[in-house]
């Protein structure tokens, strides 16, 4: 495991790597570890993966949510208005690949004195003028989840840091708070990263900037046939960043229509997600309602996500767009 996570720290460009059960874990014990707890908000995005929210509320902690742009991150002009008292912490979901705009959220941690734990869990090998995901905050949290673009076979996930304190509280919290053999020295989990997963993680890792290279070029030939496609839109694609395509996600009109047809024709489309995570019904408690978050609303009606893994060819990304061309007569 070791090996692995020394390998994972140099890819990603951080001083220590620390492996633990998964993505969500390693949300959670990042949040642990920069003292989150009972009765405190984090602030987060209203369209993330159930995940991210998971890991805070199992601390006891509330998810306060902050509504995404058409990039599918979090807005970042609207983080300042959602911190309290209470907020100990913020974690940007860099979706899809795509990662939040950073510079200005630091410069809001910074300013509130409020760390950061980035979920880079789609975002590996993700930047923004070459500083890549997870090197931003306190910590990275990254998934190793057999859907992920670097993935293992079974459950996983790092946690990437340049804090060496963090590191040191991190590798005790992963395994109980266990000082040695015979003493606690705070309380903890029981998430190590499983060795058999570190030895595939370690066979694959080498493979990381290819998966990242087909993934991009497969976005880019999508992108070539979808911009003729009037009913299409293309999220936007500054030039200053590296998106690494965990979901290749577009609008489209009559979603549901092209959804169906696309499905019939055995393309396997995805809508991430259909259900915000922020109205699902296991969150009533939490008080928010339809209404609250009305980009990540609409998105829910208009998002779909075409199929982009590294194993695609351009024979079957040319059957697609030949799918989206047909259902809308062109
Ligand atoms: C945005 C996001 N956060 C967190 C996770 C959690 O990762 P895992 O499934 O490894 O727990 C995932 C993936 O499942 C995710 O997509």
């Amino acid at each position: 495991m070791t090996t692995f996570e020394a390998r994972f720290a140099a890819l990603i460009g951080t001083r220590h790597a620390i492996g633990v059960g998964s993505g969500t874990d390693a949300i959670k014990l990042s949040l642990k570890a920069v003292g989150v707890g009972h009765g405190d908000e984090v602030i987060t995005a209203a369209n993330t993966f159930i995940a991210t929210v998971g890991a805070i509320a199992e601390l006891g902690a509330r998810p306060v949510f902050v509504d995404c742009d058409d990039t599918y991150c979090m807005d970042v002009s609207q983080v300042e208005a959602r911190i309290s008292d209470r907020t100990r912490a913020i974690v940007p979901v860099h979706f899809t690949g795509y990662m939040v705009e950073m510079a200005p959220l630091m410069k809001i941690a910074e300013s509130r004195n409020l760390p950061i734990v980035e979920d880079a869990c789609q975002a590996i090998l993700a930047d923004i003028e070459g500083k890549r995901a997870g090197t931003f905050g306190m910590t990275g949290a990254f998934s190793l989840h057999p859907l992920k673009n670097l993935n293992v076979w079974g459950d996983g996930g790092v946690i990437t840091t340049n804090d060496d304190a963090i590191a040191a509280r991190l590798r005790l919290i992963r395994n109980h708070g266990l000082r040695n053999r015979d003493e606690i020295e705070v309380l903890g989990y029981n998430s190590r990263l499983d060795t058999l997963q570190a030895v595939v993680g370690n066979w694959l890792i080498g493979t990381t900037e290819d998966i990242t290279a087909r993934r991009i070029d497969n976005a880019a030939r999508y992108d070539e046939g979808l911009l003729r496609i009037k009913q299409i839109r293309l999220p936007p694609r500054p030039e200053n960043r590296k998106r690494v395509y965990h979901l290749y996600s577009v609008f489209a009109e009559d979603r549901d229509g092209l959804y169906a047809a696309l499905q019939a024709a055995g393309v396997e489309c995805k809508i991430h997600y259909p259900i915000p995570v922020y109205l699902q019904e296991g969150l009533k408690g939490f008080g928010y309602e339809k209404g609250d978050f009305p980009v990540t609303d609409r998105h829910a009606t208009e998002i779909i996500s075409f199929p982009c893994d590294q194993h695609l060819t351009c024979e079957e990304i040319d059957y697609v767009l030949e799918c989206v061309r047909r259902y809308y007569g062109g």
